[in-house]
């Protein structure tokens, strides 16, 4: 669980949600590499206004009851609520949470995606993880680890909604030095060492994985889940995998 005080990307979004416009959260990497981010507007975006792909993810929903694993200011959950679902938006942020029932997410709790095993067996239809979620599995056990209950968690025709970015696909010369220095340290390349900062608040260091399709295809081989769609955002390195039980 994040503490509020090491909570930028909460805090980040709270300032935006009252009023508080003209900023970023800048991530840094355990290389020195330093990067903004696109800003908060994104994550409080109506459903009208979302990257068409994004809206096109929103059709392989199944079921009635969906977790939102990391789920920011709650655009995914209000969309799927006002839709008729019963959607639980879980995240790691006091503040993103805060966020979130101040939106009018009914239903938005506290709970690391390490914890989802707490969650009830079977109590989910729908598990998504839009904004590059994908990553918040960390590291390629981890992910195996967390897969497998995310299925124990999900009904038999249960489905993953999962967004990465593949990290090959770049032209910076640093991010390619980094993935070398990965490879020394028997990281997978796109297993990014991270801290979020949003003004004096400094985040915690946390992995954060991008895979290219075919890592995700290993990463997801074995655990009771096949990848059987992959939705390409043009220009862009993004993709969300469409992943449902092996059975
Ligand atoms: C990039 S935002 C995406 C928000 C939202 N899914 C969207 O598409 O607008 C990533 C979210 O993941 C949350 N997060 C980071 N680490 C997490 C963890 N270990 N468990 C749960 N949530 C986490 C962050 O607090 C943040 O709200």
């Amino acid at each position: 669980m994040v503490l509020s005080r090491k909570d930028a990307y909460g805090q980040e979004i709270w300032a935006y949600l009252n009023g508080e416009r003209g900023f970023s959260e800048i991530v840094e990497r355990d290389d020195n590499f330093i990067d903004r981010s696109s800003g908060p507007e994104t994550y409080f975006q109506k459903f009208v206004d979302w990257h068409d792909v994004d809206k096109r993810a929103m059709l392989e929903v199944r079921g009635k009851r969906v977790l939102d694993v990391g789920c920011g200011a709650g655009r995914v959950c209000l969309n799927l609520q006002q839709e008729g679902y019963e959607v639980v938006g879980i995240d790691n942020s006091p503040f993103a949470i805060k966020t979130c029932l101040r939106m009018g997410v009914k239903d938005a709790r506290l709970l690391p995606i390490e914890d989802i095993g707490t969650l009830p067996p079977n109590s989910y239809d729908t598990i998504i993880m839009l904004g590059n979620n994908f990553g918040l599995f960390g590291d390629f056990e981890k992910a195996r680890r967390l897969l497998r209950r995310m299925y124990e968690l999900t009904s038999d025709y249960g489905v993953i909604i999962a967004e990465s970015t593949d990290p090959y696909k770049t032209k910076i010369k640093d991010h390619f030095e980094y993935h070398k220095l990965n490879k020394r340290r028997k990281r997978m390349p796109g297993q990014l060492r991270i801290r979020v900062r949003f003004r004096k608040v400094i985040g915690e260091w946390f992995d954060y994985l991008l895979v290219s399709r075919d890592e995700m295809e290993k990463i997801v081989k074995g655990t009771g889940w096949k990848i059987v769609k992959i939705l390409n955002k043009p220009k862009s390195a993004s993709y969300i995998a469409i992943i449902v039980k092996d059975n």
